[in-house]
């Protein structure tokens, strides 16, 4: 089965071709049109701007997935597409072309969530997962515990109570003047700093799975507020930022880790565009080898979206997934597991 796979949940335009003979997947093309640079200038997302740049972008980026994969659109079997969550006038782009692509030609279309597709994206770096497993899905929307007990069955275990953990990352790096995305920008002027320089909370330790990461951003923010004076000195941004970094790694670690404890899972599967984060892939890498459980992680091409993700969860799906274009729709809310 091949796929032309479309996503446009949130600031990237992309598509790529994926494939799957004899039980293997093969990505064929992975085409990405960002838009960081026009988020930049305002400091986040707006939905109405990230919507525009996806209607110019859409097209070139399909053209170019599929000429990369040596496609023609009239050999795909199927269209996937992430049908949500996300925001709405970005997911309608990705939504629409693809209901227009499938009419035109005749073919199914795979509706994917946007969670499912980072989850799933794992298979590609270790195809013999063994589960139970334990997906720490941690993005700029969402943050959260899912017991995986095959590709396809979830149940949530926990999640953060306010603040997703890339939001965090996001609001710390505004506050310390660092550009959106912050995440990337944190980890970077973290590897100069002194993750001890600052005690900041690592909130609800107590025996719950869920999270909460806004009484740490609310920490950084007085800490900074307080020493105004200082945001010009380089050495107390990286320390903030390390200090910080490593007080998210330490929740998130100790969670999965309860999570893992808990449920006897097998693996634990790191999902979404926090997943980057060079110390939380470190740190949960090690606690997972104290737990003797495996650990699969994304390329870091792969966490941040794409669209392989979709088309690899489209895969997971296979024809059970094919869907007529006129019954799909976007949802911008759609929860993976409530
Ligand atoms: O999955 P994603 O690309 O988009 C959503 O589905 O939200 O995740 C984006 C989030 C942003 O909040 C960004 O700051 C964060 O992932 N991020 C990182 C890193 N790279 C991206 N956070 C921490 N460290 C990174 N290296
Ligand atoms: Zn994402």
């Amino acid at each position: 089965m091949k796929i032309l796979a479309i996503e446009t949940s949130c600031d990237e335009t992309c598509a790529a071709i994926v494939e799957k003979s004899n039980q293997e997947i093969r990505v064929l093309s992975n085409t990405v049109a960002s838009q960081v640079a026009i988020h930049a200038k305002t400091g986040g997302v707006v939905p109405e701007v990230a919507s525009r740049e996806h209607i110019k972008q859409m097209i070139p980026v399909v053209n170019q997935a599929l000429n990369d994969a040596n496609t023609l659109l009239k050999d795909v079997d199927a269209i996937a597409v992430t049908t949500g969550p996300g925001l709405l006038p970005a997911l309608l782009i990705g939504v629409e072309t693809a209901r227009a692509l499938a009419a035109s030609t005749a073919k199914p279309v795979i509706s994917v969530n946007h969670i499912e597709g980072h989850i799933g994206v794992n298979i590609l770096e270790d195809a013999k997962t063994l589960f139970p497993a334990i997906a720490l899905v941690v993005s700029g929307g969402h943050t959260e515990l899912i017991l995986v007990s095959a590709w396809g069955e979830y149940r949530k275990l926990g999640a953060t109570r306010d603040d997703a953990s890339g939001e965090a990352f996001d609001k710390v790096a505004r506050m310390l003047g660092l550009p959106y995305p912050g995440g990337p920008e944190i980890s970077r002027v973290a590897t100069n700093g002194n993750p001890s320089a600052f005690d900041f909370p690592r909130p609800m330790m107590h025996d719950t799975l869920d999270m909460s990461f806004s009484g740490l951003k609310t920490a950084v923010r007085y800490e900074v507020e307080e020493h105004k004076d200082q945001l010009e000195n380089p050495q107390y941004i990286a320390d903030i930022a390390a200090s910080f970094q490593q007080a998210v790694a330490d929740v998130l670690v100790s969670k999965t880790t309860r999570a893992v404890q808990q449920t006897g899972a097998q693996t634990v599967l790191l999902a979404g565009g926090v997943a980057a984060n060079i110390l939380l892939r470190d740190q949960l890498e090690k606690a997972c080898l104290l737990e003797n459980i495996a650990f699969i992680k994304p390329r870091l091409s792969y966490c941040t979206d794409n669209a392989v993700m979709i088309g690899v969860a489209a895969l997971l799906k296979g024809e059970q997934g094919f869907k007529d274009w006129k019954t799909v729709k976007a949802d911008a809310n759609w929860e993976l597991v409530s």
